[in-house]
């Protein structure tokens, strides 16, 4: 797998990352056993077979269990740690914490980003987040408060860089405006059944401010599998999918891979699944160059309208 860097920072990505939310197969902690913890460990283990050296987690990723095992992966594979970036996030809030009447919501104030931080760090069993994201934009956000936060984390050796997850264009524009560090990373979904980013202006402005947009549910969390439903796009983009992998000899996993990679905004895709198999045949679309043609057979399929 290739590497790049990631945003204006030190960090040099694969192009494929490799997504934690989905290794224990459950976000129901009692249902987190010895079968499911091995078939996580067996999951973690094909990707760093098969080159990925980006892992991405969140706080809230089954409460936490998936930052745990994966502490436990790095402990038990002496070395890991230096070869990897490791990121995070930070802010979504469970409803009944810290009292019954809590609502689920964002905080973005000092002091739970802080103590968030502390929290992941511990469960992953590291000195310092590569890179920290801010997971879904608080309405309530203090781009100064957050500033802060991010000062002292960094003076304290707790995280190298900061990013966000989930945000706009203007609130993007709005927390670099207070920050004297770049932002390197705005986490996003985009997929063919999701093209908004392309059109309302959010990878435009991410690539004009070199900030690296990563995408999340790069197959749409599994939808661009399953059966048309009442996606009447559906069938069109798998056909569409289908016939570019004919042409190039991949799967169409690689060549919705491809497909993402070849954005001039230089999206990096986030692997979920948790079969091995389906980790390792996604690097396969790395090598696919998709010709323009291709790229638009696939994008006026997701549309489902001819361009003027
Ligand atoms: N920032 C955010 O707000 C946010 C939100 C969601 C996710 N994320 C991140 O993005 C990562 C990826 O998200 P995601 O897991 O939704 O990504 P995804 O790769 O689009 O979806 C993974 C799902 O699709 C299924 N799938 C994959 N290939 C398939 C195939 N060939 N046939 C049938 N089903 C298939 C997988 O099942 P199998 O496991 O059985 O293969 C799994 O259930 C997460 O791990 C997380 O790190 C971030």
């Amino acid at each position: 797998m290739r590497t790049i860097p990631l945003g204006q920072s030190d960090l040099r990505s694969t192009r494929l990352i490799y997504g934690c939310m989905r290794i224990p197969g459950t976000w129901n902690v009692a249902e987190i056993d010895e079968t499911r913890r091995r078939e996580a460990f067996a999951a973690l283990e094909a990707a760093v077979e098969a080159g990925y050296n980006h892992f991405d987690h969140a706080d809230i990723y089954a409460h936490g269990e998936c930052e745990t095992i994966f502490g436990a992966f790095l402990r038990g594979n002496a070395g890991l740690r230096e070869e990897i970036i490791i990121t995070t996030k930070c802010g979504i809030r469970w409803a009944g914490d810290p009292d019954a009447g809590a609502p689920h919501r964002y905080d973005f104030s000092a002091a739970w980003i802080r103590s968030s931080c502390e929290r992941s760090l511990a469960r992953l069993g590291i000195e310092t987040i590569d890179l920290y994201l801010l997971h879904r934009p608080d309405v309530l956000m203090e781009p100064d408060e957050v500033a802060a936060a991010f000062d002292r984390l960094q003076a304290a050796g707790k995280v190298r860089h900061f990013g966000v997850s989930n945000f706009t264009a203007s609130q993007t524009g709005l927390l670099q405006s207070r920050l004297d560090r770049p932002l390197v990373c705005n986490q996003i979904e985009v997929h063919p059944l999701r093209l908004s980013p392309f059109e309302d202006g959010t990878l435009d402005d991410l690539y004009q401010r070199r900030i690296t947009p990563t995408s999340w549910s790069p197959v749409a969390g599994g939808r661009l599998f399953g059966t048309a439903g009442d996606d009447p796009r559906l069938g069109a983009v798998a056909a569409a999918l289908d016939a570019e992998a004919e042409r190039h000899g991949v799967s169409r996993g690689a060549i919705l891979m491809a497909w993402l990679l070849k954005h001039p905004s230089g999206i990096l895709p986030i692997v979920g699944s948790r079969q091995p198999e389906r980790i390792r045949d996604a690097v396969a679309g790395e090598a696919v160059e998709l010709s323009r043609e291709g790229w638009y057979r696939i994008y006026l399929a997701a549309r489902g309208t001819a361009l003027p």
